[in-house]
């Protein structure tokens, strides 16, 4: 069996690269392919979890269309099928790089092993164009990893067959535990040493971060008014590392920029992220790996979209769903700046730290690895 694991964006990568370790750790052969749909955000996750691809597309353009990124993936990663064989393809999630390539995959008679499936807003413009990706990758893979009860009950509801669904936990929990782990024995790096001096972490912290496209103009305007009055509040201190999407650059560093309390940073790379968020009172964000992680570290998260995928945290406490109202957001964080300091420990609806190990064991039942 060979096996082609295929990822492009920072939030893949994270999430796949527990595979990518489990895999090399029990001596299971695989290659690593890399559509580099984002570039600087990707490489920082590849050098902190020491991958090396063995194809690189290298595909990002700045502010590319969905339609060109997809028509570049498609192109390129045929020539990787036509120029090896594969059993195999492992894609993550929701994005371009995930849905294209597993078409790819199809076209070519490569099974299709989708991680982190059956997650459903079943709203095709929020997330967008993420919702139909999802989708799309879910009804073209033979092997569908969901991280919750919830998402396989969505699979089992669309007829898709008991047999090829495992229930794993997500990923990015085990990802996040090899990180704080290393966090814990001393690791350092420029990133954390950087943010340590610019941040006073005596003061209350709130980290955001951004970069939904249906959010684009209005929705990010509002956030970024929320978060001038956040700042306004006595005693706090806020970061962001902004997205590098020009979209999300041009108006945040507009609206947010020489503020003595709002630090903008470029994005961190992963383990400086995960050291800031635990040392953070409070999150603000649309990120989809952000709700599943921090309630691994107890600290709540706004969630600046109308709608999400990941329900379970809402459910049972750990975020909250605040749109992109300024009162909505301004009032929630007034309440849980003054209240989260002794809340109790609440379990991660996401996993407990084993994905990988779960996803590597159903397939080495399923195929013969
Ligand atoms: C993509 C994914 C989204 C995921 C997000 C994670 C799709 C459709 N969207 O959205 O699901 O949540 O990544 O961050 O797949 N850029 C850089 N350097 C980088 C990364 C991005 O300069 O390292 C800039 C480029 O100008 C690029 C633009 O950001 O063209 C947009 O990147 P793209 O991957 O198309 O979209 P995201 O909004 O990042
Ligand atoms: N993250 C990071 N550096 C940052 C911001 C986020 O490493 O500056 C990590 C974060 O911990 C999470 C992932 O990136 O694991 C989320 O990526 P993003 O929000 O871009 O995508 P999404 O999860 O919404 O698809």
């Amino acid at each position: 069996m060979s096996i082609l694991i295929c990822f492009g964006t920072r939030p893949e990568a994270i999430k796949m690269a527990p595979v990518c370790i489990k895999l090399k750790e029990q001596g299971i052969p695989f290659k690593l392919c890399v559509t580099a749909q984002h570039r600087e955000m990707l490489d920082q996750v590849l050098h902190f979890f020491e991958l090396q691809p063995d194809y690189d597309l290298n595909l990002m353009q700045p502010n590319q269309s969905l339609n060109q990124l997809s028509a570049r993936i498609l192109e390129n990663i045929d020539l990787v099928f036509k120029k090896e064989k594969f059993d195999l393809l492992l894609v993550h999630g929701d994005t371009t790089t995930s849905t294209i390539a597993a078409l790819a995959a199809f076209h070519n008679g490569v099974k299709v092993g989708h991680v982190e499936a059956g997650l459903r807003t079943y709203n095709k413009q929020a997330p967008y164009p993420e919702e139909l990706n999802r989708q799309l990758t879910g009804k073209i893979a033979d092997y569908h990893f969901a991280p919750t009860q919830k998402a396989k009950q969505n699979l089992l509801n669309e007829a898709i067959s008991d047999s090829t669904i495992a229930v794993t936990g997500n990923t990015v929990i085990d990802a996040l535990f090899i990180t704080l782990n290393k966090i814990k024995s001393g690791y350092k790096n420029k990133f954390i040493e950087s943010v340590s001096q610019k941040v006073d972490f005596d003061k209350k912290v709130v980290l955001v971060t951004g970069h939904r496209r249906e959010s684009f103009g209005d929705g990010f305007k509002n956030i970024c008014n929320a978060i001038l009055k956040i700042a306004a509040i006595d005693n706090v201190e806020i970061v962001y590392p902004v997205h590098l999407n020009p979209n999300v650059q041009k108006i945040v560093y507009q609206m947010l920029s020489n503020k003595p309390n709002i630090h903008l940073i470029n994005p961190l790379d992963y383990p400086a992220f995960v050291w800031l968020m635990s040392k953070s009172t409070l999150i603000i964000s649309d990120s989809g790996g952000i709700q599943e992680e921090a309630p691994s570290l107890n600290i709540p998260v706004l969630v600046t979209r109308d709608v999400t995928e990941r329900e379970e945290g809402v459910k049972n406490g750990c975020s909250y769903l605040v749109g992109t109202n300024v009162d909505t957001i301004i009032h929630r964080a007034k309440t849980l700046l003054k209240t989260t300091s002794t809340t109790n420990q609440l379990k991660n609806p996401y996993g407990e730290g084993n994905a990988a190990n779960k996803i590597i064991h159903f397939l080495s039942k399923s195929i013969n690895l």
